[in-house]
């Protein structure tokens, strides 16, 4: 099996190609990646070594380079992960969002077609439902709800997934979708909460928290994911849309709280700062419908999988200050600029 990975170089697709590499011997791993300021090569050095792994430098939104490579590759199976994913982000420049995360995925879909790849799975995110009241823990995100979304990033993202679709049902195109909650573990870019906190504090730096930090999210470590969308490529009928998630629901105080625990840091370096417009209040999963057609289920507990985070970060300094002496000051900065220390 001859596999694209798209934002191989980023967080969750470059932990995809790993799972791939390890439990797929004989598959080949093809990584289209732009690498903007969330893709980072040093990621994937280790596959670099992988005579079955290569790297092209790309960028989706250029649709000849995307038609060049696929009518020369011929791949059987494309997963796309790239994208802009930082809702922060998406606040402030919009556009970038859209031409990314719906005209690249618009390339995507018109070369897998031309160029007869067997399955094109979407990466998508749980986003897309909305969000849910914090005072109704029954309920959770389900396929069918309706599509909700709250920022340009996850518009972006349900455009992309609506676009899948009509393929599928357009064209007949062999297509599956992935919705996951929020992702946590080795090789994630330091804007996002939970390597935010562990770079900062480790820093004694001071953590921000958008308002009282009672907002909920669903976290799930990132292998995890990766073996659901690595069971969906392989197994799920075409056309089906698949929930994936921790069943491990925490306010971000909580979160914060645990990290800074096992840092051995004190909870004074948390400050909490102006909320994020917009703020979604929670998300939950249900993820029944891949357990029970796929049999996918978490293999890591979250007190497990944020220990082997945290250690991840301890032992691996390199990869992360690399990032943060670089462009992030700037983006710091201007995010958070009133920050006390
Ligand atoms: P990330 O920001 O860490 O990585 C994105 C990667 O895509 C980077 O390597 C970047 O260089 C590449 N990229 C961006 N624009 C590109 C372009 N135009 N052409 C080619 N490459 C480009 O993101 P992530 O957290 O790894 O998320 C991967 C996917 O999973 C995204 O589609 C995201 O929407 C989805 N997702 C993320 C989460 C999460 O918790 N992080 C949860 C659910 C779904
Ligand atoms: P984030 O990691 O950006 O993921 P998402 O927005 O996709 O859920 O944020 C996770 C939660 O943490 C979200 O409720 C916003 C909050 N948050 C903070 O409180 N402070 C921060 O500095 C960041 C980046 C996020």
């Amino acid at each position: 099996m001859k596999i694209c990975v798209t934002g191989g170089a980023g967080f969750i697709g470059s932990n995809f190609v790993y799972y791939v590499l390890n439990h797929h011997a004989d598959d080949e791993v093809v990584c289209l990646d732009a690498l903007t300021y969330a893709g980072n090569l040093s990621t994937l050095q280790e596959a670099l070594k992988n005579p079955k792994f290569r790297f092209v430098k790309g960028d989706i939104t250029d649709r000849k380079g995307v038609f060049d490579l696929f009518e020369k590759e011929k791949f059987d199976i494309v997963v796309n992960f790239a994208a802009e994913s930082h809702v922060d982000r998406s606040i402030e420049n919009p556009a970038l969002f859209l031409n990314t995360n719906v005209m690249g995925v618009q390339n995507l879909l018109d070369a897998s077609r031309a160029y007869g790849v067997k399955r094109y799975h979407q990466v998508s995110t749980d986003e897309v439902y909305g969000d849910l009241p914090l005072d109704r823990p029954d309920l959770l995100f389900e396929e069918t709800n309706p599509i909700r979304t709250s920022s340009p990033y996850s518009a972006s993202k349900a455009a992309a997934d609506l676009l899948t679709l009509a393929y599928h049902r357009t064209y007949g195109m062999n297509v599956t979708l992935s919705r996951c909650s929020n992702n946590y573990g080795p090789y994630h870019f330091p804007e996002k909460l939970i390597p935010l906190v562990i770079t900062r504090a480790l820093a004694n730096k001071s953590v921000p928290v958008y308002g009282e930090g009672l907002n909920v999210r669903d976290w799930l470590f990132v292998e995890d994911h990766c073996s659901a969308i690595d069971l969906i490529i392989r197994q799920a009928k075409s056309g089906e849309v698949y929930n994936i998630g921790g069943n491990n629901e925490r306010t971000n105080i909580e979160i914060v709280k645990t990290v800074l625990k096992l840092l051995g840091k004190p909870e004074s370096l948390i400050e909490h700062v102006t909320d994020r417009k917009g703020h979604d209040l929670r998300y939950a999963i249900n993820a029944s419908k891949i357990k029970r057609d796929l049999g996918w289920v978490p293999n890591t507990t979250f007190e497990q999988g944020i220990k082997a985070t945290v250690d991840w970060y301890l032992t691996h300094e390199n990869w992360w200050q690399e990032i943060i002496s670089g462009e992030y000051v700037n983006y710091f900065n201007k995010m958070y600029g009133a920050l006390n220390k």
